[in-house]
């Protein structure tokens, strides 16, 4: 595999950049000198607070970019292979990447959370931008080190980031200005936590409040059950230091749907929805997982419920951040419940959803890199997003025993299958080369992606691909995308 030196011909766009080329005219205190630049500059200072670090690429031409990547899954994968099609981009790096990321990056032997590492590499590299897929570094404020840095990132800061980082700041966020949700109380203290089920309506949702890789969330349909679960977040931290706070919440029953967003700080542009499958066993049975499987659009996400969450939430939010000088730059993610008496958010993500963005990006039209540096700029009021009229469905291969317990190190067969074949992708997460071969690195292996004209077609060529792969282990759900039959 060509892992080393991944460059993309391609023509130039032109135009946006062209002929803006001036020295040191980047970073936290740069000064543009271009009409769109200057005016932009205008805007962040005037709001005090905006991103500076936006006119370094405009030193380059714009049609030799050099990306750099921060994640390792399936969702990486997806990006990567968005950044791939750019035109406007060179030379794609992947820190630390996966086998699959490794076909078409350099993967760097960087851990996502490895900050120091990751801004000096993107220093000695020039990079022209870095994307962060991945909560963790967001929530741990990799943007910010890297935007200090004079760079240019792609990703909320750190005190935007908390969104999705404290379940009780965007309980509370909602609260305040009145975005749907379910209702809510917040305990820094087991005791009070406590007291407060006695009389709470069962079933209840309990919720640590950081970030515990969606495994913090407990649904208990008994007191006992609830007071085990305070337990199990505040006192045995089972979730780590993300138990010290926890939301006790109203439980909600409905459809689920995610719904992905771009957004500069104060504009928001919506994605086409997708549907996850949260659930390890067909039937919706076993325990949470990150995602076994999603399909894209969700029929249920009608233009009814687009218009209520158009009116109620999406920009709501964006505003509500702005509003706490906390603009969010970067992927909103909604998780939204659709109950009958209309759709609430049952939770904010800062990034793109993994696997929704294994069926979302390969359907957008636009230039990843277009939307990206427009919500760097602040100018995604400029931008239409474009999907295809189709839909997709991604089967998650996973390694038997995921989430507990599995193991790793087994070749995986059939990934050439996919070489040449349109509307069909293969998405690596838990993956890595050991020497000729492929072989299997994580509890979610591969995503298996496929478009179709609809929904059904769609599942038909997902189902049919993810039988082109083999590995020991090899474990799937068969039921992802069921839902498509209730419509
Ligand atoms: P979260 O990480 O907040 O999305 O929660 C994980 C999963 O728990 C969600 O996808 C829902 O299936 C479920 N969940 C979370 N909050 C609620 C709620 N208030 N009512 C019912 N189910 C919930
Ligand atoms: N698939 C859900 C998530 O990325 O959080």
């Amino acid at each position: 595999y060509g892992t080393d030196h991944f460059t993309k011909g391609g023509v130039c766009e032109g135009g946006r950049y062209a002929g803006v080329i001036t020295a040191k005219s980047y970073g936290r205190s740069g000064v543009a000198d271009t009409a769109a630049g200057y005016s932009a500059d205008r805007r962040r200072q005037s709001k005090g607070k905006r991103r500076q670090s936006t006119d370094r690429l405009k030193e380059r031409q714009s049609c030799a970019m050099k990306v750099l990547i921060v994640g390792s899954g399936g969702r990486e994968h997806a990006i990567a292979a968005s950044v791939a099609k750019s035109k406007k981009v060179d030379k794609i790096y992947c820190a630390p990447g996966n086998a699959g990321i490794g076909q078409i990056a350099e993967c760097v032997p960087i851990g996502a959370m490895e900050f120091d590492k990751i801004t000096a590499f993107a220093k000695e590299k020039a990079i022209d931008l870095t994307i962060v897929g991945m909560d963790d570094p967001l929530v741990g404020g990799l943007i910010d080190e890297l935007e200090s840095a004079g760079l240019r990132a792609f990703g909320p800061r750190k005190n935007a980031a908390v969104l999705e980082g404290s379940k009780a700041f965007s309980k509370d966020l909602m609260k305040k200005y009145h975005i749907p949700t379910a209702a809510y109380e917040t305990f820094d203290d087991p005791k009070k936590a406590l007291a407060y089920l006695e009389t709470a309506v069962m079933p209840v949702v309990l919720k640590a409040d950081g970030l515990a890789l969606g495994k913090g969330v407990l649904i208990c349909n008994t007191l006992e059950e609830a007071k085990d679960g305070v337990k199990t977040i505040m006192e045995d931290k089972k979730f780590g230091a993300a138990g010290s706070r926890m939301v006790i919440e109203e439980f909600m029953t409905g459809r689920e749907v995610s719904v992905l967003s771009f957004v500069d700080g104060k504009t928001i542009r919506i994605m086409t929805s997708a549907q996850d499958h949260k659930r390890a066993g067909d039937g919706d049975t076993g325990l949470n997982t990150g995602g076994m499987g999603t399909f894209s659009p969700s029929p249920f996400y009608t233009e009814e419920v687009d218009a209520f969450c158009r009116k109620y939430i999406y920009q709501a939010t964006v505003d509500a951040m702005a509003s706490e000088e906390r603009p969010f730059q970067g992927i909103i993610f909604f998780g939204l419940m659709l109950t009958d008496k209309g759709p609430r958010v049952l939770e904010y993500n800062a990034r793109f959803g993994d696997p929704e963005a294994q069926v979302v990006l390969p359907r957008m039209k636009n230039d990843i890199i277009d939307v990206i540096e427009a919500c760097i700029d602040g100018t995604l009021d400029q931008i239409t997003l474009q999907f295809e009229e189709n839909a997709a469905v991604c089967v998650v291969l996973a390694s038997e025993g995921y989430p507990v317990s599995y193991e790793k190190g087994f070749p995986i067969g059939g990934l050439e299958k996919f070489e040449g074949k349109d509307g069909y992708y293969c998405f690596h997460a838990g993956t890595k080369e050991d020497g000729q071969q492929i072989v299997t690195n994580g509890g979610r292996v591969l995503g298996v992606t496929a478009t179709g004209r609809d929904l059904h077609e769609a599942r038909e060529n997902a189902y049919q691909a993810a039988e082109w792969v083999t590995f020991e282990n090899k474990y799937m759900r068969h039921d992802i995308g069921k839902a498509i039959d209730e419509v």
